[in-house]
């Protein structure tokens, strides 16, 4: 019985809790990318070729790497780094193409997984476990590829530290390549406000109840989908996903400011024709 009244506390506080609106940009103790557990959901979800989760489809990523090969934004001899590079589904084409790729991810299951491939395939690419955040490149790299919107996700100061890192790594007039969502995506996403039960799952093998919150910080183009996750024995973790949106002008903005200007953009990296309005902004920035 007394585990029961626990149990009832700990999730009625934890609904409670979950209401309350937490600080722009606060930092999670538990690890997401590279938690043992989560990291194998996360890898299913890379590789799932129909999933625009934690990569895009796969038929997106193809896409993706015969646009910016066909149109020379990417060219073989290159020397490319691909910044959270996940399992190397972008890296590994590329290098079939003839471009010396090296990866980094902080996820160990992601760069084992693309490791693995590299050999069975035959190709030989760079592949290091670490934060991006640690690297130390300085005119390297013709083109710095990071794919997803990855940017996205760290407040301002992090974001402007990781393009300086970029910039350093960059040989004279080298290109970073990435994309950036748009407030379109949030305002058609909307805020997530439920709870489910899973057996099994995304977060956890065993029973648990996911509650899920959004917030919006419209003042800043920031949004926060939080996720808490309840055990059957009553123990929980809080996780963020903030995402940081801009438009043209504020990634512009963003851009001039640490060193860069625009050299192309699209509404994806596919190609496909820039719009007022869509759900992302793909970015060539050059190295000035
Ligand atoms: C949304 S996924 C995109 C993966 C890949 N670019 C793709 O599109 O297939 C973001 C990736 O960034 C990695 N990541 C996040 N923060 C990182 C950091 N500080 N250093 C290195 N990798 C990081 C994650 O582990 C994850 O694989």
């Amino acid at each position: 019985m007394a585990k029961i009244e626990k149990h009832f506390q700990t999730l009625f506080e934890c609904m409670a809790d979950s209401v309350k609106r937490p600080n722009l940009f606060e930092k999670d103790e538990n690890l997401f990318w590279d938690d043992p557990y989560i990291s194998k959901s996360l890898l299913d979800a890379h590789l799932n070729p129909e999933f625009d989760g934690a990569s895009r489809k796969l038929a997106t990523i193809e896409k993706t790497v015969n646009y910016l090969t066909k149109n020379s934004f990417l060219k073989q001899g290159d020397t490319v780094l691909d910044l959270g590079c996940g399992p190397g589904l972008y890296s590994s084409r590329f290098c079939q193409f003839g471009i010396n790729m090296i990866g980094i991810d902080l996820s160990k299951r992601s760069i084992e997984y693309a490791q693995r491939k590299a050999e069975e395939q035959g190709l030989k690419i760079e592949y290091i476990q670490g934060s991006f955040f640690d690297i130390n490149y300085d005119g390297m790299f013709n083109r710095v590829l990071q794919v997803y919107g990855e940017i996205c996700t760290f407040p301002n100061e992090d974001r402007d530290r990781l393009l300086r890192i970029i910039h350093k790594a960059l040989k004279k007039d080298g290109l970073f390549i990435f994309d950036v969502s748009t407030r379109e995506l949030r305002k058609r996403e909307g805020l997530k406000n439920r709870w489910r039960f899973f057996d099994g799952g995304f977060w956890h093998s065993g029973k648990h109840i996911v509650l899920e919150q959004g917030f919006d910080y419209p003042e800043y183009d920031t949004w926060v989908d939080q996720y808490t996750i309840i055990r059957e024995n009553g123990e929980w973790k809080r996780y963020h996903m903030w995402f940081h949106d801009y438009s043209l002008q504020t990634i512009s903005e963003v851009l001039t400011n640490n060193g860069f200007k625009i050299a192309h953009i699209w509404n994806s990296l596919t190609g496909e024709e820039y719009k007022v309005g869509g759900d992302w902004i793909a970015v060539i920035a050059q190295k000035v």
